[in-house]
């Protein structure tokens, strides 16, 4: 069978993960998907960074929308980053060429997510974000697939490691939340503009993604309502223990009598309670379904490994010939969503 070509357009953390698994597991997947997935051609903006991987084999585009616009690229896998500007170009070019594109960038989803599946299906491709929320754990393919016969009762979740790094570590070491805000940048675990994580909108992103799956609604990220982290003080977080409970960036999205609901906000969560218990830069997803009842998922929200490995989940279904719609069902059945607050 003839191969899928990759054209893989960001060569940082994702980007090099992704290389690493189509280079170290060719032999897998091909018995996987009955034919060899191979990367054709990348693209960064500096040619000359030690990338810690050899690219030696694959043809090197500055610009991504050349990358996107290549003949022998059958999937546009877009690990770049930002939701204006090339990203959005680039994914737009592909999709006009008449590639199918996998895209690890919450933000241009949360954005243009409605739009660009729109513009997928008229070409009779497809767009699939598996690594955009919740890094590594599969929760849209858990929706779209082995939930497909629930109706969705609410979706929640803590879907910012970083968020989850800062409330833990000023829990468990008595610190500042400015303390721990330094050195979670200290140590990279922060966004190059913080303000997305300790502000709450990339899991605002996550979150709006995720409800509009459950729910079957255009993704409406304006109508989240948002409250990051940054006025959590540790004093807070000792009255909250004495009481028996965590504060946690939590993320619900539920449909109720007045409309959609989506919140993400810091919130008291029992300390007995799983989400309660989470550490660290780990997530967790809780999908309730009205016949399955309550999943739990939990894992790695983000890292090269982690989120490489969501990005393959959705290669290797392309691989497959599964072309499942961007949300779960066509874009135009998409209702339009009626935030409960503006009810
Ligand atoms: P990153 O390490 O900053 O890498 C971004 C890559 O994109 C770099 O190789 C960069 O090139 C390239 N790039 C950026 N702007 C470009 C442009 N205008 N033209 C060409 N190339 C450009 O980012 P990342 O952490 O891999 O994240 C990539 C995407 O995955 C983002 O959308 C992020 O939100 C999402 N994501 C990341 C994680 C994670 O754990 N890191 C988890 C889930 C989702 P240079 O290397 O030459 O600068
Ligand atoms: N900044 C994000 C986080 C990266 O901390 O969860 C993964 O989306």
């Amino acid at each position: 069978k003839a191969p899928l070509r990759l054209g893989l357009a960001g060569l940082g953390t994702v980007g090099i993960g992704v290389v690493k698994i189509v280079q170290e597991h060719a032999a897998l997947i091909e018995a996987r998907t009955g034919r060899p997935v191979v990367i054709t051609a990348v693209s960064a903006r500096d040619r000359t960074k030690n990338r810690d991987a050899d690219l030696s084999g694959y043809a090197w585009e500055t610009d991504p929308v050349a990358l996107a616009r290549r003949e022998d690229v059958d999937v546009f896998v877009e690990v770049m980053g930002g939701h204006e500007g090339p990203a959005r170009d680039a994914t737009e070019a592909a999709i006009a060429t008449g590639k199918d594109v996998v895209s690890a960038n919450k933000a241009l989803l949360a954005h243009h997510g409605q739009a660009l599946a729109l513009a997928a299906e008229a070409a009779g491709r497809v767009i699939r974000f598996e690594a955009a929320v919740a890094g590594g754990i599969p929760v849209i393919k858990t929706l779209t697939e082995g939930l497909a016969g629930n109706r969705m009762k609410r979706v929640m979740g803590v879907m910012n490691g970083s968020c989850n790094y800062i409330l833990t570590r000023m829990q468990a070491a008595n610190l500042s939340y400015e303390t721990v805000f330094e050195e979670a940048r200290q140590l990279g675990y922060l966004e190059a503009d913080p303000n997305l994580d300790v502000g709450g909108i990339d899991a605002g992103h996550k979150l709006a993604l995720l409800a509009s799956i459950a729910f079957g609604t255009k993704v409406s990220f304006g109508a989240v309502e948002l409250e990051g982290i940054g006025n959590v003080s540790i004093d807070d977080i000792r009255l909250a223990e004495d009481m028996g409970y965590r504060i946690k960036l939590l993320g619900v999205a539920q449909m109720t009598g007045r409309g959609l609901e989506q919140r993400m906000t810091p919130c008291l969560v029992p300390a007995s309670h799983p989400l309660g218990q989470l550490q660290g830069g780990t997530n967790m997803v809780v999908l309730e379904g009205d016949s399955v009842g309550q999943i739990v998922m939990r894992g790695p929200g983000a890292g090269m490994g982690p989120t490489a490995s969501a990005v393959m989940g959705d290669v290797i279904d392309l691989a497959r010939g599964l072309h499942l719609p961007t949300f779960g069902q066509p874009a135009a059945t998409l209702a339009d969503p009626q935030p409960a607050k503006s009810a």
